[in-house]
This record gives structure tokens, C-alpha cells and sequence, in this order.
């Protein structure tokens, strides 16, 4: 991809005796879009915050272009935060809003009036420069806040949950924005987000956190397509999660059945969970399924449909096209590129994440 322009070593992080963030470390690539993604409390904001350098870890370094910046003074880092509330100045002007950090190092008039210009085409706001913040938007106090934040020229842009704010369809016009403008600028985003659809769709790199770890990293797809344990499985999207045994390689055994997979390396006859997502559970007739089951719930979603499939005292969640009403009788079929099998959780820890999933 590129090279590594931040990396986080070895950091530690508590409050009050509390950790938070234990042993992180984490690479970030230059001119990438990464997102880190978990739920409320697991130390996202910390750690852009470490980053940001309004917080000091308690062990380990922050890197920034081979450079230990642990003890930098946030002013000093060439990056810039846009936070959930906006906090435009609703004394000023757009134009003053955007203006503030450049008129504090003194740049010219002109050159102010220039980066304003430039700022507010880039956000799609030409024209607004003499509004007040209050008159404007949610999203658009939004893009105002990312280009006060812009025309400082960041190497590296921090967004925790900007879009929070916003309703659905604005959030999804944002998150296009957001998108183009991190390409047309050729900086560096780390966004935050409890929101797995938004990381889906923005990033090319997602962090997903749990409890202050990194649970697993990659790209959109790899970690839709390939979770790695049964946090991020049902995190990132709703998924069967099934106890079963690796037979051997290629073979596993679900719920009684023998269904070939293309994993390798579990082991024989050893505990794994299995994930199959939704829309990879194929319905035929009973006699062609590995398994048999009895639709018990439908819902039309727009797309597709949704059922419940019970089958060996289990409901598997299917997503299809195809309608089967309540009471059918099917045949359950996936194909073995679509059966992700998983280690079961080892740790203490894990164990107690896997019980809540
Ligand atoms: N200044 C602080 N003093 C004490 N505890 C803090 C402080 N800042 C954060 N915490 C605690 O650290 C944990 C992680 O907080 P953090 O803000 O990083 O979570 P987050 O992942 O950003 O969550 P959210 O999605 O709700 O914003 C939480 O339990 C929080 O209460
Ligand atoms: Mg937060």
C-alpha cells in the first residue's frame, strides 16, 4: 500500500486505575483512509486522542514520518482533529471561522482569502463566506468545521465521529464527501466510528477494537469476508456463529452435518466456531440441502428477504431473494468458500466477548 506515516508502539493508557487501552500498537499508511470501529467505551477516542497528542499514553510511543512525537505539543503535529460537535465560534462569520487558525501564525490577507475560497469549493459551500455557523445545517456547520481544519494544509486529518450528528440521508451524502475529499486532498484520514456500515463504506483500512484491543485489521472486505473470532463476526454485520467441529482440513461438521469448507490447519476433530453470513445460506429443496430445516419467521426488507430457518434446534438467519413462507420445509446449501471457520476463543477475555455475541 504505502508507507507507514504513524505508528502507535507499545501504548498503555488508564484512568483511575482502570486500563484502557493495554499493550496497542498499530500502524496507520501514509495518504490512507483508516477507520477504527467499536462499540461505545472501547477506547476509540483515546486513542485518536494519543494521536492527536491531547492525551499522553502512560507507556509506549507515538511515531509520526520516523519520528518519536510521544512528547509533542498537539499544535506542533502536523495533523488536525474535527470532533463530533462542531464547535464553530457562532460570533464569527464562516469566513472568520475558517480564517481563526491561520490568522494565529500570522498568515497575509490575501493568502487567507485565498485558502478560504479554496476550502469552502472543496466542501461545496462556494459562496457562504459571510453567513453565521448558526444559520447554517447540521452538515453543513459540519463541512464548515473540516474546512477550518483543512486549510491548515494536515498531513493527517483526525475525525471522531463527525457525522454523528447528522440524520441518515445527510450522513450518507457525508460520507461521499468525506470520501472525495480525502482523495482530492491526498492526506491521511483516521476517523472514528461505532457505525460498521460507515466503515464499510469509507475506508480503506478498518481497526476493529474491543475492550482497548485491536480485535482484528484489514481491509472492508477481508474483515466482512473473513472475521477473524466471533467479535468481529457479529460486529460488523449479523451473522450465523455456530459451534463445530474441524473434521479435518477442508471438512468441517455443522450442527451435525458434514459441510466442505477450503480452511486448512485447525487440526482434526478440534472445537471451531463456524461463521456463515446470511446471504450465503442458499434454500433448495429439502432432498438437495446438507441440512433440512422449517422456515419460522419472514420479513420482506426492501432487497431481499429475511427468514429465520430452524434446523437441529437452532435458528440460522437467511437473506434470499427468493421467498419461502413460514411453515416451508428447505434444504440448507453453502458453498464452501462461504463458510468461514474461526479458532474458538482462548482467553478469559475472549471467552467473556464471545458470551455476549
Ligand atoms: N478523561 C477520562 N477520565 C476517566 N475515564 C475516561 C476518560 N476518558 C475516557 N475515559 C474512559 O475510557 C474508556 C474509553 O473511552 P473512549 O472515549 O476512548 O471510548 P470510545 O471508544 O471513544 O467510545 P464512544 O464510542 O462512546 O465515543 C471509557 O470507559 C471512558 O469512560
Ligand atoms: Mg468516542
Amino acid at each position: 500500500m504505502g508507507k507507514d506515516l504513524i505508528t502507535l508502539k507499545n501504548i498503555c493508557k488508564a484512568y483511575d486505575g482502570t486500563t484502557i487501552l493495554d499493550d496497542l500498537n498499530l500502524s496507520i499508511y501514509e495518504n490512507s483512509f483508516v477507520t477504527l470501529l467499536g462499540p461505545s467505551g472501547c477506547g476509540k477516542t483515546t486513542t485518536l486522542r494519543i494521536i492527536g497528542g491531547f492525551e499522553k499514553p502512560d507507556k509506549g510511543q507515538v511515531i509520526f514520518d520516523g519520528q518519536d512525537i510521544t512528547d509533542l505539543a498537539p499544535n506542533k503535529r502536523q495533523l488536525n482533529t474535527v470532533f463530533q460537535k462542531y464547535a464553530l465560534f457562532t460570533h464569527m462569520s464562516v469566513a472568520e471561522n475558517i480564517a481563526f487558525g491561520l490568522k494565529i501564525k500570522n498568515k497575509s490577507d490575501n493568502y487567507i482569502k485565498d485558502k478560504i475560497k479554496y476550502a469552502l469549493k472543496l466542501v461545496n459551500l462556494e459562496g457562504y463566506e459571510n453567513r453565521s455557523p448558526e444559520s447554517l445545517s447540521g452538515g453543513q456547520q459540519q463541512r464548515i468545521a473540516i474546512a477550518r481544519a483543512i486549510v491548515n494544509e494536515p498531513k493527517v486529518l483526525l475525525l471522531d465521529e463527525p457525522l454523528g450528528a447528522l440524520d441518515l440521508k445527510m450522513r450518507q451524502d457525508m460520507q461521499y464527501e468525506l470520501k472525495r475529499l480525502k482523495e482530492e486532498l491526498g492526506i491521511t484520514f483516521i476517523y472514528v466510528t461505532h457505525d460498521q456500515e460507515e466503515a464499510l463504506t469509507m475506508s480503506d483500512h478498518i481497526v476493529v477494537m474491543n475492550q482497548g484491543y485491536i480485535q482484528q485489521e484489514g481491509s472492508p472486505e477481508t474483515i466482512y469476508n473473513e472475521p477473524e473470532n466471533a467479535f468481529v463476526a457479529d460486529f460488523i454485520g449479523d451473522s450465523n456463529i455456530i459451534r463445530s467441529t474441524m473434521i479435518r482440513d477442508e471438512l468441517v461438521e455443522i450442527l451435525g452435518a458434514k459441510f466442505s469448507c477450503v480452511d486448512k490447519g485447525f487440526g482434526n476433530n478440534k472445537p471451531v466456531d463456524v461463521v456463515i453470513r446470511p446471504e450465503d445460506i442458499e434454500l433448495v429443496a429439502p432432498e438437495d440441502g446438507t441440512l433440512t430445516g422449517v422456515v419460522t419467521d419472514l420479513t420482506f426488507k426492501g432487497v431481499h428477504y429475511e427468514m429465520d430457518v430452524e434446523t437441529c434446534g437452532r435458528e440460522l438467519l437467511v437473506h434470499s431473494t427468493k421467498l419461502s413462507a413460514v411453515g416451508t420445509k428447505v434444504g440448507i446449501k453453502v458453498d464452501p468458500f462461504n463458510i468461514q471457520i474461526m479458532n474458538v476463543p482462548v482467553s478469559e477475555d475472549e471467552e467473556a466477548i464471545s458470551e455476549t455475541v
